[in-house]
């Protein structure tokens, strides 16, 4: 019975210290620089695709299929660091005053990253070039909006 009560009360220690991590930050500014560091990558893993969009380097379809599997994680993470009181780092107010336009931008991100995963199990080099073209151009529509200028 003693050792029964030991395992609940480790589960309850488990379920304690990993679920305010899971979707909350202590501070605004914590919120901001989790975003921030997660944009930056998503920045790393699209950006390196670029010169084989450009056909500056060859495009080998595994390599680039493994670096979609890494961007699809990173591409959801960002969006649970915003929320109510989170406002800061780069992103502008129209974030929170304009949060319809924002979540569609997000959607247009996701639905470009749908394709391009597609686009790149078929191992087409115009498709995935085509498909690339489209996400890129959602970063930068949502950027022109909600990110501040340098
Ligand atoms: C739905 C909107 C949205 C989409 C889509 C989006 N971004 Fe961002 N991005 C932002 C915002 C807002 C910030 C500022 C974040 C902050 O500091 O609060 C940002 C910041 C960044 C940064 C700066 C990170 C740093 O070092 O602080 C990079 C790089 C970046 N984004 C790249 C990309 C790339 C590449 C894509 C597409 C593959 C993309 N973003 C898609 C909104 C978006």
């Amino acid at each position: 019975m003693k050792k029964k009560i030991g395992l609940f009360a480790v589960a309850g220690l488990i379920a304690l210290v990993s679920t305010p991590s899971m979707a909350q930050f202590a501070k605004a500014e914590d919120a901001a620089k989790y975003r921030g560091a997660a944009m930056a990558l998503i920045g790393s893993h699209f950006g390196r695709m670029a010169p084989v969009a450009k056909k500056e380097a060859p495009y080998d379809k595994q390599k680039i299929q493994e670096n979609i599997a890494v961007l699809n994680v990173l591409a959801d993470l960002p969006w649970t660091a915003y929320g109510p009181g989170k406002e800061g780092g780069e992103s502008r107010p129209e974030v929170w005053s304009d949060s319809e336009g924002f979540k569609q931008a997000q959607d247009k991100f996701k639905t470009g990253m749908t394709k391009l995963t597609a686009a790149s199990d078929t191992g087409d080099f115009d498709a995935f070039r085509v498909a690339f073209g489209e996400v890129g151009k959602s970063c930068k529509s949502c950027h022109d909006s909600y990110r501040k200028k340098k």
